[in-house]
């Protein structure tokens, strides 16, 4: 099968989409350039397992430009916009993913995404290492290795990887520092906040906004919601994320003493049932509550679901009223609140991390079976690389050592 989506007469909208992004990621413009003319990828095959939007959109062609064939599978029942799924798959990616999928649609749709057989796999969430290692070994012959695009998707893969039970060489492309530092911080702050505003068009002047977990999304979404003129409160479980979310001028408390004040409540953990009964109810009437992290468990919405009765009020926004009188309301069902009820992070951040995983597939390719069956970082000459086309996209220039300097930094004898 070619492709799968919702409405393929959406594919002039989404092309336009499309445009757009490309218009904005200069960096990842530059490498498909390349890509077009040395055609790295010829004869390979790429399956993702990614948040179908436009600017996976914009990496889903430069790998197309390098000579692969690719397929894309969605990686969040409501991440995908339907019009860029529609427009890819105009372009020849063979597409298997639609807004609103079911559980057995959703692997549905990594089961078509594998039939390419690929050399390499690019996740979000590391679902399609999952699948391929639990159910789909005959691929492993294949595969030169994988890529991971998130935190949570490192974290499984290195439990993975712990007990021995790994399958390929995956790559951690989240935790270079061209992409966490940036879409993780700057990315989610601002596109989680866009997600609950595009939701709920709450002012976030003057409310106390709870945020579960100081990692690097957590910091952005705090800034940006301190800098909205929100009241934040972190919430933490290590002892110094705490100590520098108190020393960024946050109040640090537990879950459970937030939970009787926030009037805005957003976790960005990773971790299951961060936000469960006992919060809800001792929570305000009136409370909000939105999840960024990858997968749908950081709030216990099925608790919540049943201590009283639900209804949808606006898209995207569910009210649950409980025995009680006071009324909940959760966005997005707890999934990823800036990918289910916005677009997403925005292009520029995108265009660094998707022009890692660029470089990063290419480099794979040429590794061929030299690598071993483990979590690798990103070499640093792709994280550097994509800093100095950042820099020179923004025109900024910066000073070079000198080379006494340079002497100067690799000579320990040197004194006072
Ligand atoms: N993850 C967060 N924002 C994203 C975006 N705009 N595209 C793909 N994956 C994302």
């Amino acid at each position: 099968m070619d492709y799968k989506v919702k409405d393929i007469s959406l594919a002039e909208k989404g092309q336009k989409k499309l445009d757009w992004a490309t218009h904005n990621m200069p960096i990842i413009a530059i490498i498909r350039e390349r890509f077009k003319k040395e055609k790295p990828f010829a004869g390979k095959r790429i399956a993702c397992c990614l948040h179908v939007t436009k600017e996976t959109g914009v990496l889903m062609l430069a790998l197309k430009d390098g000579g692969a064939e690719v397929s894309l599978a969605g990686s969040n029942p409501l991440s995908t916009q339907d019009d860029v799924s529609a427009a890819l798959a105009k372009n020849g990616i063979k597409v298997f993913a639609w807004r609103g999928v079911n559980n057995e649609e959703y692997y549905e749709c990594l089961n078509h995404a594998l039939e390419i057989k690929p050399h390499v796999t690019i996740d979000d969430g590391a679902d399609l290492v999952n699948l391929i290692q639990t159910k789909k070994q005959d691929l492993l012959k294949d595969i030169i290795a994988g890529q991971e695009e998130t935190t949570t998707g490192v974290i499984r893969l290195r439990a993975m990887a712990a007990d021995g039970a790994l399958m390929y060489p995956v790559v951690a492309v989240n935790d270079t520092p061209t992409k966490h530092l940036f879409d993780n911080r700057y990315g989610t702050g601002q596109s989680t906040i866009d997600g609950i505003i595009r939701a709920s068009n709450i002012l976030l002047a003057g409310k106390t906004f709870v945020v579960a977990g100081y990692g690097w999304c957590g910091r952005g979404l705090a800034s940006r919601a301190r800098g909205m003129g929100a009241n934040v409160i972190i919430t933490e479980i290590d002892p110094v994320k705490a100590i520098e979310a108190n020393m960024d001028g946050f109040r640090v408390m537990p879950m459970i003493e937030a939970a009787p004040i926030g009037d805005v409540f957003v976790t960005a953990t990773g971790c299951k049932d961060v936000i469960s009964r006992k919060h809800f109810e001792v929570m305000k009437g009136g409370a909000i509550l939105a999840n960024t992290g990858h997968f749908d468990v950081e709030i216990n919405a099925k608790e919540l679901r049943q201590m009283g009765s639900k209804d949808e009020i606006l898209d995207n926004v569910e009210v649950v009223t409980l025995k009680d009188g006071r009324k909940i309301f959760l966005l997005a069902e707890g999934r990823l609140v800036n990918l289910a009820a916005a677009e997403g992070h925005p292009s520029e951040v995108m265009d660094q991390s998707f022009s890692d995983q660029a470089l990063v597939a290419e480099w794979i390719v040429k590794q061929g079976s030299n690598l071993e069956k483990k979590v690798y970082d990103v070499p640093k000459e792709i994280d550097d690389m994509v800093a100095l086309l950042k820099l020179k996209s923004e025109g900024i220039k910066i000073d070079e050592l000198t080379p006494e300097q340079d002497k100067y930094l690799n000579d320990w004898r040197e004194g006072t």
